[in-house]
């Protein structure tokens, strides 16, 4: 139970986040995939007191996505080849976002494709979006399309070339990139260069559980993704590294977050702003918790703006 004065110094901090042009009066945000396309979560809390709502990734058609069993539990988070199953960016403005807005909640979009042009038209159907729609996350790394043969982000010229293809769009780009190579630097400059104001840092860790007795694999899809606790330390240096080599580069961090410790060490790494992702299928409450915790920690730890954890690891 916190007391009075506690509450009333934690409300004194300063929340706001600035992540290249896009200004956010909070850093937590739901990550995509794991909330939903829409209001799903507003049964659980006001997503409005959010920084955002990240919606699943979408792209310009309907998908049906990878086979089930989709999702795994394993002993310090899951694995989930969903395979990006979406109704399209057009029927998901007509039957999603309404009521999305409808909460107060700022929104970014994630969208995907197969090839340079799949995003571009998925961009192009953003088009005139509403103002609540703050930013567009592009997503170059999941790693369930194809077997996991298919990330945009293990190549800088890949990925530079979905930038410069989205950008007609007009709004914000962040692009969500792979722990899964040992170019992560060299695809966040491409990314950057290319136009994203920022990037978002980890998506999932490749993976593959195998049923013993049948001796298959026990996701439909073969392998999968994995997210969770077990990949908060890759989260931390893949976060950790792209800010040092590129401090002007704005990071949402994301990868096994689940309390405002989690969030603060994501923070001291360099990350501007948190996403909340696999908690979220524990606990659908989880980014409210987390935000409203981690308020306090800023208060008791005598930070009077969150923002001033952003890079802070003493060497
Ligand atoms: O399979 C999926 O829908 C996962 C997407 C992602 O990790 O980006």
């Amino acid at each position: 139970m916190r007391s009075r004065t506690q509450r009333a110094g934690a409300a004194a901090v300063d929340m706001s986040v600035q992540i290249g042009s896009v200004c956010l009066p909070a850093p937590l945000m739901t990550a995509a995939g794991t909330a939903g396309y829409g209001s799903e979560l507003s049964a659980f809390m006001d997503l409005s007191a959010l920084g955002a709502v990240v919606v699943k990734s979408l792209s310009a058609d309907e998908w049906a996505g990878n086979p089930a069993p989709r999702v795994h539990e394993t002993p310090a988070g899951m694995l989930n080849s969903v395979g990006l199953q979406g109704p399209g960016v057009a029927a998901w403005r007509e039957h999603e976002l309404p009521e999305l807005i409808e909460t107060g909640a700022r929104v970014v979009v994630s969208i995907w494709g197969r090839s340079v042009q799949d995003y571009a038209r998925a961009a192009e159907a953003l088009q005139d979006c509403p103002k609540q729609v703050v930013a567009v996350e592009v997503n170059l790394s999941c790693p369930n399309l194809d077997g996991g043969t298919h990330l945009f982000a293990h190549d800088p010229v890949a990925t530079a070339q979905v930038l410069q293809a989205t950008s007609q769009i007009g709004l914000p780009l962040w692009a969500k990139l792979s722990p899964n190579t040992d170019r992560l630097v060299e695809v966040a400059a491409a990314a950057q260069e290319a136009g994203a104001e920022a990037v978002t840092l980890i998506n999932t860790v490749l993976g593959m559980i195998i049923d013993t007795e049948s001796r298959r694999p026990l996701l439909g899809g073969g392998g999968g993704g994995l997210s969770g606790p077990a990949i908060r330390p890759v989260a931390v240096r893949a976060i950790h590294d792209v800010h040092v080599a590129l401090p002007d580069l704005p990071i949402v961090g994301v990868g096994g977050c689940a309390t405002a410790v989690d969030a603060v060490e994501l923070m001291l790494a360099g990350a501007s702003a948190v996403q909340i992702g696999t908690a979220n299928f524990v606990q659908p409450s989880s980014v409210e918790q987390v935000q409203d915790d981690l308020r306090h920690w800023c208060f008791s730890h005598g930070v009077p703006r969150v923002s001033e954890l952003t890079g802070g690891v003493k060497h």
